[in-house]
């Protein structure tokens, strides 16, 4: 994905509002169109780009104020995306925002479904449920109902309203909110759903916080990292002096942003030609966590700022996640494991499989949708199974469990060979990377250089785990034995392979998810025939060995030996 800084340049018009010179058109609205246009997920990068605009060497301008809306003890100020109840911010998850917003802009009124529906997702289509869980996430922040609060009302059927008397004023501009950083306590959302199995790893990371001053959380596409790293800081809020700082660097195409995005965050106004040393001055003399949020396609930048803010800033600690590891010094790496999934040899009831946390998850999500399920002794064993076809990954947990309405349980076992067409949720809320789960391995495979998306896509063929000299030979064609072994180490450090250490071996496996899309790469690129051809004729001649082996080892050893290579023959795929 690419974010660019748009050329634009700053005068002002004849009512003294800034304006782009070259279009005549004031900077509202520019930074109107831009926001608009991006806002469904990269509202953070339009603000950054906006302004790293504005901070352009000798252009004093300053972004225009917009509107603040009072009620009750609340203040909500829109482009600062911030809801401050007596001067203190909120948690608010950014749809509940943007729902309040749409509602005291037109208070009163009656704002349809449909428009709230059109304005929070411009993009996507979704169930009206999606609303309905974010109108109440908006009122519990919001207390109403409590005590006699009464801020909005359901029209059955149409829509809601606003009903609490709105006071507009002037937002102040960001210089006015220079130092209120500090004063703010943190910028974490609310979390919308309860976290599952993780609360022992969370104390965890938050425990090893308070010893360590870099942490990155990494891990594949969907596994948690986020949601982790989120609680984690959530324990810490606490202990910082001047608050915990959500960094989300997901919609920054362009490292060059990455500073930027950390002063967009904190709400400094930097006006200066070296924007990374104006803002290690200010943050010298913090005591502050930073989360940086899914750094993985950004990563040389966030490495670059982290290196930076140890030098630079003792106080200042960092909570990274990220699919592959930074590599910057002091960096201490934790990798998340996927959600437990009961063992394939137990046969559980429903009882004892929602002990584990990923059928748990799987029957708190369908239970969300479908009120009346719950997981019969007769289904537990399946939704097991889905769950450890699933690699545990809670994203494609959440993406099973959304197709248990239209499949049923059974059905949808039946249909996980097509995954990729099942693990969609057309009416997800979300980044458009977690729309489906093949965007969200698509976030990592486009990441690759040339040789490792070769080498993933080849070692696809490999049904169960395979070694390092075996993915050489098969893998092989035209890529040095040596090359073939660094790009699956670099694959292994980017999460999209498992790698396994006994003693001084090592075997590695592809995630189910992620053997099944690599397969569809190798189909497509047409190179599947080939690759195939090349691991049978491998598995032949290992086979010619192990026969003369039979007599001479015990079958349990030869077993050990060979084992996994019949593991992989007999599951090798059609191709068709
Ligand atoms: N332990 C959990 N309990 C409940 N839901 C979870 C859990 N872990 C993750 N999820 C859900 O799974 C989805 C993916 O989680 P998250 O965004 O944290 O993954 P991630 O590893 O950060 O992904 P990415 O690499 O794409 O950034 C989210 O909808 C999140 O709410
Ligand atoms: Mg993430």
């Amino acid at each position: 994905m690419t974010a660019h800084t748009p050329a634009v340049r700053f005068g002002t018009n004849r009512a003294g509002r800034p304006t782009d010179t070259r279009s005549g058109r004031s900077v509202r609205t520019r930074i109107d169109s831009l926001a608009g246009r991006t806002r469904n997920e990269s509202g953070h990068a339009v603000r950054a780009q906006v302004s790293q605009i504005l901070l352009r060497p000798g252009d004093e301008t300053a972004p225009p104020a917009g509107r603040t809306f009072s009620f009750g003890p609340f203040r909500l100020l829109p482009t600062q995306r911030l809801l401050l109840e007596d001067e203190k911010p909120l948690r608010l998850g950014s749809r509940a925002l943007d729902i309040l917003i749409a509602l005291v802009e037109r208070p009163g009124e009656l704002v349809s479904k449909r428009e709230l529906i059109a304005r929070v997702w411009p993009d996507t289509v979704v169930i009206e449920a999606n609303l309905t869980v974010h109108v109440a996430a908006l009122r519990r922040v919001l207390g109403d109902g409590h005590g006699g609060n009464r801020y909005l009302v359901n029209i059955p059927g149409r829509g809601y309203r606003f009903v609490a008397p709105v006071e507009v004023l002037e937002e102040p501009t960001p210089s006015a909110l220079h130092t209120t950083a500090a004063e703010r306590v943190h910028n974490l959302p609310a979390p919308v759903t309860r976290l599952i199995g993780r609360a022992d790893i969370v104390s965890t990371l938050a425990a090893r916080l308070s010893g360590q001053r870099f942490l990155t959380i990494v891990g594949p596409g969907g596994i948690g990292k986020t949601s982790v790293a989120l609680a984690a800081a959530e324990e810490l809020i606490a202990n910082y002096e001047h608050g915990v700082w959500l960094i989300d660097l997901a919609p920054f195409g362009a490292p060059t942003l990455v500073p930027t995005a950390l002063a967009s965050a904190l709400g400094l106004e930097i006006r200066s030609e070296n924007l990374l040393s104006s803002l290690m001055a200010t943050l010298r003399d913090k005591h502050m966590l930073i989360v940086l949020d899914n750094c993985e396609h950004v990563i040389e930048a966030a490495a670059a700022l982290a290196a930076e803010i140890l030098r630079e800033a003792p106080g200042v600690q960092i909570l990274a996640t990220s699919r592959e590891p930074l590599r910057a010094k002091g960096e201490v790496v934790h990798r998340l494991s996927s959600l437990e999934c009961p063992p394939a040899s137990a046969r559980l009831g429903a009882a004892e499989a929602v002990k584990f946390p990923a059928v748990q998850l799987f029957v708190e999500r369908v239970a969300a949708m479908m009120n009346d399920f719950e997981l019969s002794d007769a289904d537990a064993q399946v939704v097991a199974e889905i769950c450890s076809k699933l690699d545990g990954n809670p994203l494609a947990i959440e993406f099973a469990a959304a197709r248990v309405d239209a499949l049923g349980v059974p059905g949808l076992a039946a249909r996980l060979t097509d995954r990729f067409r099942l693990l969609t949720n057309g009416h997800r809320s979300t980044v458009s990377r977690h729309q489906t789960m093949s965007a969200t391995l698509d976030w990592s495979y486009e990441l690759l250089p040339e040789p490792e998306r070769v080498v993933l896509r080849r070692v696809a063929v490999f049904a169960g785990d395979f070694a390092p000299e075996t993915a050489s030979v098969v893998a092989g064609d035209g890529i040095a034995a040596s090359d073939v072994v660094d790009c699956v180490a670099n694959l292994v450090a980017k999460s999209l392979v498992n790698a396994d250490v006994f003693g001084s071996t090592v075997r590695y496996r592809l995630p189910e998810t992620t053997r099944a899309y690599a397969l569809e790469k190798l189909m497509e690129t047409g190179e599947f025939e080939q690759v195939a051809r090349r691991h049978t004729e491998y598995c032949g001649d290992v086979f010619e060995r192990a026969e003369d082996r039979w007599g001479t080892r015990s079958p349990a050893d030869w077993l050990a030996d060979y084992g996994p290579l019949v593991d992989n023959v007999c599951r090798q795929p059609s191709g068709s």
